[in-house]
């Protein structure tokens, strides 16, 4: 009774939260794109004038060699450069706050981060740490930040998130195994570069679960009530690059040109949901992300057919579906909607299939089913616009079909 009540107030507070959310301003980066944008975003660091930067990234980027170049190049600008290569995915509070003892110690002026939405968040919240003073605590929920961050400028080497263009940084809370967002329009970095090269050697298997990710991002987006005039394009662009892009950059990791279609589809899947905003399947993935390490991109992957199974009889969200499938060409206009929604999400099981995404989440276990039920049922009553309702019930029965052991 008390969880149905929270849940009613949750929907009564949305109604007030369309119209703010319309005011946000959504600041964007500079984009640098093409071949050496980072070296070339580097150059620019020197050129307005940054004489501290520290790079934050994850050791495995450091063994890859994808961090020198950058860091020679700062250098040859006269740039001090301090390397914090200790992020993990899923960051949590101590490793940004270790992040933020190094960038203090260092009296960095500027961040570059180089990675995925891991180093990329961890960054944003170190960032906006040094200008606040404040802890990363006390930095989750909207709008805690008064002043700029300290100027950020980003290296995407995972194509999924969008980070680097949203107003989002994800934590993990490593007590709870829950997951909470900074969301401030001033989390936004100064510049980024989409750079394919830094994204040739992502194993085929994070290419798959990030680029999917992307897919996500766009999906939930397209289908939430609170569409802006540029969602649509956004979205369906997102979508369209995906199902074109991503078996070949999951087949031929080399491939630049499916790498740098990629890179845009996160791109825009970030500026579509910024203020469009995810849904049940982001819902879902952040708790089983928290409770048991699955990747964030996996997650979603895995849970984003059987979340549009449950809303595909939506009057809003056959139309939107059947829309995406005319975009992707599974067919044409004049094909029934509820039989092009149908092989939108068909489509969408195929992709996962072509790309080695697996159709359960194998940790999930059934005795964990109602805790994440109930988080991923509060988290999207009160943070998202979706266009249908799901009760408690139906989403204890989707994580039943979900799990590997039912
Ligand atoms: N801020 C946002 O708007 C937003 C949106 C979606 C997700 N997220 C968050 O982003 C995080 C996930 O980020 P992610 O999916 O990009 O993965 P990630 O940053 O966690 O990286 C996953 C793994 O890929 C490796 N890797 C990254 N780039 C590589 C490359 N080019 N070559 C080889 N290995 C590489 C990393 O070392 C790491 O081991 C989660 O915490 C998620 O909640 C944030
Ligand atoms: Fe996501």
């Amino acid at each position: 009774m008390m969880f149905e009540l929270r849940m009613l107030g949750y929907r009564f507070l949305k109604a007030f939260m369309k119209p703010v959310v319309k005011l946000v301003p959504q600041p964007r980066p500079v984009v640098v794109v093409g071949p050496d944008a980072s070296l070339r975003l580097c150059r620019m660091i020197g050129g307005f004038g940054f004489r501290r930067v520290l790079i934050v990234t994850d050791a495995v980027l450091v063994k890859l060699g994808v961090v020198a170049p950058l860091r020679r190049a700062l250098v040859e600008q006269g740039i001090d450069v301090a390397l914090y290569d200790s992020i993990l995915p899923d960051p949590t509070y101590p490793v940004v706050k270790q992040g933020h003892a190094a960038a203090l110690a260092h009296r960095s002026d500027a961040i570059l981060a180089v990675g995925g939405g891991s180093s990329i968040d961890a960054a944003k919240v170190i960032a906006a740490m040094v200008t606040s003073g404040k802890t990363p605590e006390k930095l989750l929920g909207f709008f805690k930040l008064s002043k700029p961050m300290l100027p950020l400028f980003v290296v995407p080497t995972t194509a999924g998130t969008g980070s680097e263009v949203t107003i989002a940084a994800v934590l993990t809370d490593p007590v709870r195994h829950a997951k909470a967002a900074v969301i401030d329009p001033r989390v936004v970095p100064t510049a980024a570069a989409l750079d394919a090269k830094v994204m040739q050697r992502m194993p085929p298997h994070i290419t798959a679960a990030t680029g999917m990710d992307a897919l996500t991002h766009a999906v939930e987006a397209y289908l939430n009530v609170w569409p802006t005039a540029e969602t649509a394009i956004h979205a369906v662009s997102t979508v369209r690059l995906v199902f074109a892009n991503l078996p070949r950059a999951y087949a031929h990791g080399e491939d630049l040109e499916a790498r740098e279609a990629m890179a845009l589809a996160s791109f825009y899947g970030g500026l579509a949901f910024t203020k469009a905003y995810v849904g049940y399947v982001h819902a879902f993935s952040h708790k089983i992300g928290g409770t048991y390490g699955v990747p964030h991109g996996q997650a979603n992957a895995i849970t984003l057919p059987y979340v549009l199974d449950f809303i595909k009889d939506a009057p809003y969200a056959e139309a939107r579906l059947a829309e995406l499938a005319v975009a992707i060409d599974a067919g044409t206009a004049d094909v029934p909607r509820a039989d092009l929604a149908q092989r939108f999400v068909d489509r969408v099981r195929e992709l996962n299939r072509a790309v080695g995404i697996p159709e359960k989440i194998v940790p999930l276990l059934p005795k964990d089913i109602p805790e994440i039920a109930r988080a991923a049922m509060i988290e999207a009553s009160r943070d998202y616009p979706v266009p249908k309702r799901m009760k408690l019930v139906q989403a204890k029965e989707l994580l039943q079909r979900m799990c590997a052991t039912a």
